[in-house]
């Protein structure tokens, strides 16, 4: 089971850009700058000023967060430790592993969060409960097996 992840395997990923006088563009392949296969793409846009978003934790599911415009603050919490980043450029992501907690805050005006998910949308695979989500990172599914 995928509860074993930390904030430090959340790491943040150099996305390539291209760059010309008409502008700029990113450019994302399954397995080579995601490093998951895709099977699902949503964003996150016309979030009201002061609204925040996410307060769960996946189970199983990778995603790229990535700041396609605009700015937001991503707080990863792994049960043990805390730590917040800025997403404010549109060719960096924040690989966010499973058993992770996040929530998102500090949404700039016209904001525009993309996220790459490795699943289908799926329910059961969210932890809403944050008591819940401790129990599931304490958990020893290593003798369930
Ligand atoms: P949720 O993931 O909780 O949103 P956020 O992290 O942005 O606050 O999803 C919000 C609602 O949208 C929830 O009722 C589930 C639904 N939803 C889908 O139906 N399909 C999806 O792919 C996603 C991401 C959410």
């Amino acid at each position: 089971m995928n509860n074993q992840f930390t904030i430090m395997d959340c790491n943040l990923i150099q996305l390539p850009k291209t760059r010309n006088v008409a502008g700029s563009s990113t450019l994302l392949q399954n397995g080579i700058e995601v490093p998951f296969e895709i099977k699902r793409v949503y964003y996150l846009y016309d979030v009201p000023g002061g609204e925040s978003r996410g307060a769960h934790a996946h189970k199983n599911l990778h995603q790229l967060l990535i700041a396609a415009s605009g700015s937001f603050d991503v707080t990863l919490d792994d049960g043990q430790s805390k730590k917040t980043i800025t997403l404010s450029r549109p060719f960096i992501g924040l690989h966010i592993k499973p058993g992770i907690w996040r929530d998102i805050t500090n949404f700039s005006s016209g904001v525009i969060c993309l996220v790459l998910a490795s699943e289908l949308y799926n329910a059961e695979d969210y932890l809403r409960d944050y008591a819940e989500f401790l129990l599931f990172k304490k958990r020893d599914y290593s003798k369930n097996v």
